[in-house]
């Protein structure tokens, strides 16, 4: 009788087997909330393109974020929706702008208790929805724009962010914010840099949720990265740490396994990925259809992107998952 040379089903036999081998282990010290708060709103609206996920008022929005740290999330991350918007995003650093007053409420509703993370970018805010402001030619102008995320940098730190994470990918964005927090004694305020974003189709239900339209139509490939290159990721997260970057991110998340184990291979420090809006949304469809099991493939998603490397991931599933996936 032909015999295998190794029998590989038999640590496969029983739950408790596959649980003790189990490279991987998924758990809710990994996840991040992405989080949104709108100005001027009494009720919070729901976003069809993202069920389950919504525009917070203030109130709605403590609320929320009380119940991810009793479900023992760590961290969430705040976007801001403003009621006006201008052609320099001055929603990003005014100190009374939505998201500074909404991150002055959690640090004041949960202490220390959880992360307070402000993505730190001024799409959410502009009219033309760039993520910096124009130049006359209409191109997003590099190094006027740092001078803006210096601003809101100290704004959101002012108003009790843990970490700054910038996400415009202008060049230089990591060293402008690290002077400008050291130069007010912000030392203790970290940087999560979107290191390695990639101008990806899979940010549609986002730009939903934050009433983003960029203006003619444009898009972001004049300065989020190609998906056809891999090794200009790990330029960017290494220019990145040279800077000053305590945590680096791959965003997207599951196209981009390559880029998160090639990045976790690189460097020391945290690596984070998002599994953004998306990757969140064609789980929710397809299982509304009833074509998947939607918490299945969303675990199944997330253990990958950990397998690839990863230490936190940010998900719109955090609060769902939260319960079942345990500590
Ligand atoms: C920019 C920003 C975006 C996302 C996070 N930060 C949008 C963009 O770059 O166009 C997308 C997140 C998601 O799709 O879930 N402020």
């Amino acid at each position: 009788m032909a015999f295998p040379e190794r029998r590989l089903r038999r640590l496969r036999r029983t739950p408790a087997l596959r649980r003790l081998v189990a490279e991987t282990r998924l758990g809710v010290d990994d996840l991040v909330a992405p989080l949104f708060v709108r100005e001027g709103i009494s009720e919070p609206q729901p976003i069809a393109s993202l069920p389950g996920v919504v525009q917070h008022t203030r109130e709605s929005l403590r609320k929320e974020v009380a119940e991810l740290a009793d479900l023992g999330v760590p961290g969430v991350i705040l976007f801001g929706v403003p009621a006006t918007k201008d052609e320099e995003g001055s929603g990003a650093w005014a100190p009374d702008a939505i998201v500074q007053l909404a991150l002055a409420d959690l640090r004041a509703e949960v202490g220390d208790a959880l992360v307070l993370i402000a993505d730190l970018c001024v799409d959410e805010y502009t009219t033309h929805g760039h993520c910096g402001v124009l130049t006359e030619a209409g191109e997003v102008d590099n190094d006027a724009t740092l001078q803006i995320y210096a601003r809101a940098a100290l704004a959101q730190a002012e108003a009790g962010a843990d970490i700054v994470a910038p996400s415009g990918m202008m060049d230089g964005q990591v060293a402008a914010i690290r002077a400008a927090l050291d130069g007010a004694q912000r030392e203790s305020t970290a940087i999560l840099a979107y290191a390695a974003k990639y101008a990806s189709a899979l940010y549609g239900p986002f730009r939903d949720a934050v009433d983003v339209q960029i203006a003619g139509g444009g898009d972001r490939r004049g300065y989020q990265q190609d998906p056809a290159n891999a090794r200009e990721s790990l330029a960017e997260v290494r220019a990145d740490i040279a800077e000053g970057a305590d945590l680096v991110m791959v965003k997207p998340a599951l196209a981009y396994l390559d880029v998160i184990a090639a990045t976790r291979a690189e460097v020391d420090v945290p690596v984070a990925a998002y599994h953004v809006s998306g990757e969140y949304s064609m789980i929710k469809a397809a299982a509304e259809r009833g074509w998947i099991d939607g918490p299945a493939v969303a675990l199944e998603h997330l253990t990958a992107v950990k397998r690839a490397g990863a230490d936190i991931i940010l998900t719109y599933f955090a609060k769902e998952l939260a319960p079942v996936i345990g500590r």
